[in-house]
């Protein structure tokens, strides 16, 4: 059988670390691709670095549309990023009939309901393994092998930056700077580091695995985004005295009014497996009805786990081009007339339990009037703890795990409690996850 070619725009982590990998376990692949997989065209802005990546083994170039446009290329591989031009690029592959792998979160989280249109419209595949979770084959996991089942909820690690930063300054207790830089040097931190600290980039991932697992389309404008710019370590250091770790989770879980989608800084109790998933790893758990929980474990980032996962859809590509596209897996796992409109909820109507930490007057009767607030509010509390007072302070640190609440009672009661005389500043609150 011929080879298969392929185009690939940008050679830089990604796609070097594809282009190694492909060429290290050629025979390997072939031997389950059923034919050869070749990287026949790189493109990318700097000619000469590629050059160096590909000796002399395929042509180099620096625009992209030489290789979109290409008739003798039949997959295009987008590993440049961002949105304006990988945009372009790949509506201009799918016109033209090729098929396209991306690890491009951004652009198919934001665009991807116009991308996956075009694909369909033409009978291409898409395929995006690498967008979400880097080498974990969480995409295969939720739209092929859980297809059985009735996905409740799914909470991810899914961004390594974060949780490296959480890491390192949990373990070692070193400062937020240092350690973004360090994963930047590494590789893991996305172009525009802001995408990860912010938590856009979880965002993006729970955005698409959210729509691939209740059906629904791809809406990144309606999930709730919280990074861990605002974390302060004390929460980090008093969580642990409590059991509990902080995580970047992005969670989605079906509701009966409609789903929650939200990436936000959490406590979970530590002695959870996900609780442990450290450094720059990623982790998804999988609530679902036959299955019960399932954990998908890995590296979410870097040069060859993130190749592991683009090489994995150049095969599958390479097996089912020729299958009739009525019959091939549907992009979003669900055939398009089985698709809902389930609305995602305001983040106001999320339940969940709720961390708060709380300076105050070490002074009689303060405690009665934050738990009357709080059972104003039909806000129950799980777990207490005061801290004696800092050195110097008169002041102390009043720590309240709550049960479960909506959102907008808790926001109520902590309305309310910070106007207290008695209680100092605003009050920290962060969600708290228990993940049973
Ligand atoms: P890099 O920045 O390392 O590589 C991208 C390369 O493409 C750069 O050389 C860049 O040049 C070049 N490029 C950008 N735009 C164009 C263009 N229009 N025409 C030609 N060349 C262009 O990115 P990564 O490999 O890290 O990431 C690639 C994609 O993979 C992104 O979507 C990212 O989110 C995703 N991803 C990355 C992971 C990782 O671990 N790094 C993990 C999972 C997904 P220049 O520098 O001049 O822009
Ligand atoms: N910047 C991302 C991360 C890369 O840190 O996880 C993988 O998508």
């Amino acid at each position: 059988m011929e080879a298969i070619r392929v185009g690939l725009l940008g050679i830089g982590t990604v796609g070097s670390g594809t282009w190694h990998v492909l060429n290290r376990n050629q025979s390997e692949i072939m031997g389950r691709a059923g034919r050869e997989i070749k990287i026949t065209m790189v493109a990318d802005h700097h000619t000469e670095r590629a050059k160096a990546v590909v000796g002399g083994q395929c042509e180099v170039v620096s625009d992209g549309n030489l290789v979109v446009t290409n008739p003798d290329i039949d997959i295009v591989v987008e590993l440049i990023g961002g949105y304006d031009a990988a945009k372009d690029l790949v509506l201009k592959a799918i016109a033209n009939g090729k098929h396209v792998v991306t690890a491009n979160k951004a652009l198919l989280a934001v665009h991807g309901d116009t991308i996956f249109r075009a694909a369909k419209d033409k009978g291409v595949i898409i395929a995006f393994e690498a967008a979400v979770a880097g080498g974990i084959p969480i995409i295969k996991a939720l739209r092929e092998g859980l297809t059985a089942n009735r996905i409740e909820w799914i909470a991810g690690i899914i961004n390594g930056t974060t949780n490296f930063i959480l890491s390192e300054m949990r373990e070692k207790g070193l400062d937020f700077d240092t350690t973004l830089k360090a994963a930047q040097t590494l590789g893991y931190a996305e172009a525009d580091p802001t995408f990860d600290i912010e938590g856009i980039d979880a965002a993006h991932k729970a955005t698409l695995m959210s729509a691939i697992a209740f059906g629904i389309p791809v809406q990144f404008d309606k999930i709730h985004v919280e990074g861990i710019t605002r974390l302060d370590s004390l929460d980090i250091r008093y969580a642990e005295q409590l059991g509990y770790r902080i995580k970047l989770l992005g969670i989605t879980r079906r509701m009966e009014n409609g789903i929650e989608l939200r990436v936000h800084p959490a406590l979970i109790p530590a002695e959870r497996l996900i609780a442990n998933v450290e450094g720059a790893m990623n982790a998804v758990l999988v609530k679902s009805d036959a299955v019960g929980a399932s954990l998908y474990y890995g590296k979410g980032a870097g040069a060859e786990p993130t190749a592991s996962a683009v090489i994995a859809d150049l095969v599958d590509i390479a097996r089912l081009e020729a299958v009739d596209p009525e019959h091939r897996v549907p992009y979003l796992a669900f055939q398009p007339d089985a698709m809902r409109d389930t609305p995602i909820l305001p983040i106001s109507e999320v339940t969940t339990s709720y961390y708060l930490r709380l300076k105050v007057k070490d002074q009689p009767g303060v405690l009665a009037d934050i738990t009357r607030l709080l059972a104003d509010h039909s806000i129950s509390i799980d777990a207490f703890l005061q801290k004696e007072p800092r050195e110097g302070e008169t002041l102390v640190d009043i720590i309240i795990l709550t049960h479960q609440t909506q959102e907008k009672n808790i926001n109520a009661a902590i309305a309310q409690i910070e106007k207290l005389r008695t209680v100092a500043g605003s009050v920290t609150r962060i969600r708290l996850e228990e993940l049973e």
